[in-house]
C-alpha cells in the first residue's frame, strides 16, 4: 500500500469504534490525512439493500456463504475507496473483527483473500477485561450483543481473536499490536494507536 493501513479489531463492545473516533481527532489535529472505514458498514449496506437484514447485529447469523460474499465485496470496496481518497502520506484505519462469533462457529474476519486485499501494516487488537466488556455491552442499548455470551464466552472470544489476528498477520507480514481500552478513558488506547501508525510510515 502507498498509505499506512491499520486494521483495528476487538470483540463486540470492547470499544473500538469509540477509540477510533479519538484516533481521528488526534490525527487530524496533527494535520495528518486520515480515512476511517467500518467494515460492517460496507457489509450492512449491501445486506440491507438485498433485504437480508434489518439490523447490523443480524449479519453474523446469515448463512456463512452469504457472509463470505458480503465480506469479499466489503474488502474490495474499501480498497477502492481508500485508493481514491488517500495519498501516499495518508493513513487508513479499518474498524473490523479478527474473529466473528457466527451461528455456525468462530469465523475469520480476515481470511487470506480479505487480508491480502486490505494489506495492513498492522492488526490492532483492542482489549479489556471480559467483565468490563460485558458491562459495556449491557450499557450500549442500541445494539444486540447478547449472543456473544457471558464472561467465560467473552474470554474465549478474546483468545480466539488473538489466534485469528496472528494467523491473518502471517499472510501479509503485518504486526499484531495489543492495546487495552482502559475503562473511562478511550483516549489512552487512541494515543497508543496513533503512535503505532506514525511509526509505521
Ligand atoms: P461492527 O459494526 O464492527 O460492530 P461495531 O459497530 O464496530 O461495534 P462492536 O459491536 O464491535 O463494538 P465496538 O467495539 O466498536 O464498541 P463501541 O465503540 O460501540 O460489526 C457488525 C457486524 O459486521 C459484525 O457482527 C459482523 O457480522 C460484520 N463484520 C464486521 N467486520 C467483518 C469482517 N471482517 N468479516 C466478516 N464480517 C464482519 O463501544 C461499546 C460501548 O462501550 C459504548 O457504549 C461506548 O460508549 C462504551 N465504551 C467504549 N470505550 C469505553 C471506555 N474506555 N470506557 C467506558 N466505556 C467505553
Amino acid at each position: 500500500n502507498p498509505f499506512v493501513t491499520v486494521v483495528v479489531t476487538g470483540v463486540p463492545g470492547v470499544g473500538k469504534t469509540t477509540v477510533l473516533g479519538k484516533v481521528v481527532e488526534i490525527m487530524k489535529n496533527n494535520g495528518e490525512q486520515v480515512l476511517v472505514v467500518n467494515f460492517g458498514d460496507y457489509m450492512f449496506r449491501v445486506a440491507s439493500e438485498q433485504g437480508l437484514v434489518k439490523h447490523r447485529d443480524e449479519m453474523r447469523h446469515l448463512p456463512l456463504r452469504k457472509q463470505l460474499e458480503l465480506q469479499e465485496m466489503a474488502a474490495e470496496s474499501i480498497r477502492r475507496d481508500a485508493e481514491q481518497k488517500l495519498s501516499e502520506k495518508g493513513f487508513l484505519f479499518i474498524d473490523t473483527h479478527a474473529v466473528i462469533k457466527t451461528s455456525t462457529g468462530y469465523w475469520p474476519g480476515l481470511p487470506e483473500n480479505v487480508v491480502k486485499e486490505l494489506r495492513p501494516d498492522s492488526i490492532v487488537l483492542v482489549e479489556a477485561a471480559p467483565e468490563i466488556i460485558l458491562a459495556r455491552q449491557q450499557r450500549d442499548k442500541g445494539r444486540v450483543r447478547s449472543d456473544i455470551g457471558n464472561v467465560e464466552a467473552i474470554k474465549l472470544l478474546i483468545e480466539m481473536a488473538r489466534v485469528a489476528a496472528m494467523a491473518s498477520a502471517v499472510r501479509v507480514a503485518a504486526s499484531v499490536y495489543l492495546v487495552e481500552n482502559v475503562e473511562g478513558d478511550p483516549g489512552i488506547a487512541a494515543q497508543k494507536i496513533v503512535e503505532l501508525a506514525l511509526k509505521l510510515r
